[in-house]
């Protein structure tokens, strides 16, 4: 037996939060009942809907998807470009952990888990993510000393960035450097190199926690292995 709001949020759907509120305004029924108390206890058996959709009781699944850039990834788009799932070939309904700009491409993890995702997005739990960048002009080293420090970005500080691997392209105009971080606010990696006066030209994830898409062509998924799917439980939860 489990609360009903839990079950709602484990299904990958929303927050806990959500849940409640949508408890609340009646859009969630019990066995074709609509249930507005909160606290009601569910079973799996259970038939229950949100806005009107089953929630389904499907094994946990998790995925990497190695996303090009051109995608957004939402689950849909109101200006009709393609999303993530134009590529997520699955038969269960995943939701992506965290998002990637339109013009992002790496790793992107996908679940239906919805404990997994909400840990590893939680800010409290830092799990490392490594993007490699393309930046106009060359970044000295004072202004990387900047990202590694900590900056404030107007509405958060960032916690200190690691910066490795700085190296300029041939006409010297402009920078490759590999950054790594452990939050995912909102175009974070965009913000601090524009802050530093070095616009981003292109930006990849390369990894997100142990996972990473080696092997894995442009556009193309795979389930996570045990032990990533392990490791990254304990990264949320232990930091390690
Ligand atoms: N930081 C950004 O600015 N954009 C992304 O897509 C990911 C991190």
């Amino acid at each position: 037996m489990e609360r009903l709001q839990k079950m709602i949020q484990k299904a990958g759907i929303c927050s806990r939060r959500k849940a409640e509120e949508l408890i609340k305004e009646g859009k969630v029924m019990v066995n074709d009942k609509v249930v507005t108390e909160m606290g009601v206890q569910v079973e799996s058996q259970d038939e229950i809907r949100v806005d009107g959709k089953l929630l389904m009781n499907e094994e946990l699944v998790y995925y990497v998807l190695n996303k090009p850039t051109g995608y957004v990834s939402t689950t849909s788009d109101n200006l009709g470009r393609r999303t993530i799932m134009d590529l997520m070939h699955v038969k269960e309904r995943v939701f992506p952990i965290g998002r990637l700009d339109y013009d992002t491409s790496g790793v992107l993890l996908l679940t239906n888990d919805g404990d997994f995702m909400n840990s590893l997005i939680h800010p409290k739990f830092k799990v490392e993510k490594e993007y490699h960048v393309k930046v106009k002009g060359l970044i000295r080293k004072e202004e990387s000393s900047r990202l590694q420090k900590g900056m404030d970005l107007g509405d958060f500080k960032t916690a200190p960035a690691k910066i490795f691997d700085v190296e300029y392209d041939d006409p010297k105009e402009n920078s490759y450097v590999k950054v790594i971080i452990t939050e995912g606010k909102y175009h974070q990696v965009k913000r601090m190199f524009e802050q530093i006066g070095h616009p981003v030209i292109k930006l990849r994830r390369h990894r997100f926690g142990v996972v990473t898409t080696e092997g894995l062509a442009q556009g193309d998924f795979r389930l996570l292995k045990p032990h990533e799917i392990k490791q990254l439980w304990n990264m949320s939860r232990y930091g390690k």
